[in-house]
This record gives structure tokens, C-alpha cells and sequence, in this order.
């Protein structure tokens, strides 16, 4: 499983609903919430390429006076980071790490808008 992580040190602490993890750091948090969750963040319909939106969390930096939304698939692990909105894929792939049980599967997200949508 190392393989699939960039290299790393150490592991770093994050904060997800109020939960504290140790994951690796230099990596996405997409790839820290797979250290976490390995049975099931590689069966989330996440593109890990910035497109698809599934990855979705909203986060405040140690540094940050206010929680912002990112995309966990592109923003780099920072230790002391604490997510507090999770999108509904990534609630489903957490929902055993974080203690809530199973949950079902969100629907899939509709597609990209047509262009009559576009116009409007
Ligand atoms: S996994 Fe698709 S945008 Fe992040």
C-alpha cells in the first residue's frame, strides 16, 4: 500500500468532524483520508484529477481565521488542519472512521450542465 503514497516521514496529525487522525504528510488529503479508510476511498467515484468535485470539504488551516472550501484531491495535508464538511461521497467512504456506522452510498452527481443550462 506504501506505493501509492508519495514519500513521506512522518504522519502528521488532521482533525476530520472533530476526529483527530495521523496520516502522512506530502501527500493530498485525499490520499491521507485512503491511509485512514483503505477499504473503501479507492471504491469512491473520485477522479483524484480536479474534475469531478466528489472530494469536496470545507477546512480551516491553522493559520486560516475562517473555514473554506477545497478540493481534498489537489490540497496538500497540513498537520493541524480541521476539516468540518465532508462532500456526501467522502461521508460514505469515513462513515466507519468517524464512528457513524454504515451509511448508503450518495446518488451519483448529475452531470456536467447542458448548454441550454449555460445560457440560462
Ligand atoms: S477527486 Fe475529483 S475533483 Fe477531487
Amino acid at each position: 500500500m506504501s506505493d501509492i503514497f508519495r514519500p513521506y516521514e512522518r504522519l502528521v496529525p488532521i482533525t476530520v468532524l472533530g476526529r483527530t487522525f495521523e496520516v502522512p504528510e506530502k501527500n493530498s488529503l485525499l490520499r491521507a483520508f485512503q491511509y485512514v479508510s483503505p477499504e473503501t476511498i479507492p471504491y469512491g467515484r473520485f477522479c483524484w484529477n480536479q474534475e469531478c468535485q466528489y472530494c469536496k470539504v470545507v477546512c480551516k488551516l491553522p493559520d486560516d481565521v475562517a473555514p473554506r472550501p477545497m478540493l481534498a484531491c489537489k490540497f496538500l495535508v497540513v498537520p493541524g488542519m480541521e476539516v468540518s464538511e465532508l462532500s456526501p461521497e467522502l461521508k460514505w467512504c469515513l462513515s466507519r472512521k468517524l464512528g457513524q456506522g454504515e451509511i448508503p452510498q450518495p446518488p451519483p452527481v448529475e452531470g456536467p450542465p447542458t448548454a441550454e443550462e449555460l445560457s440560462t
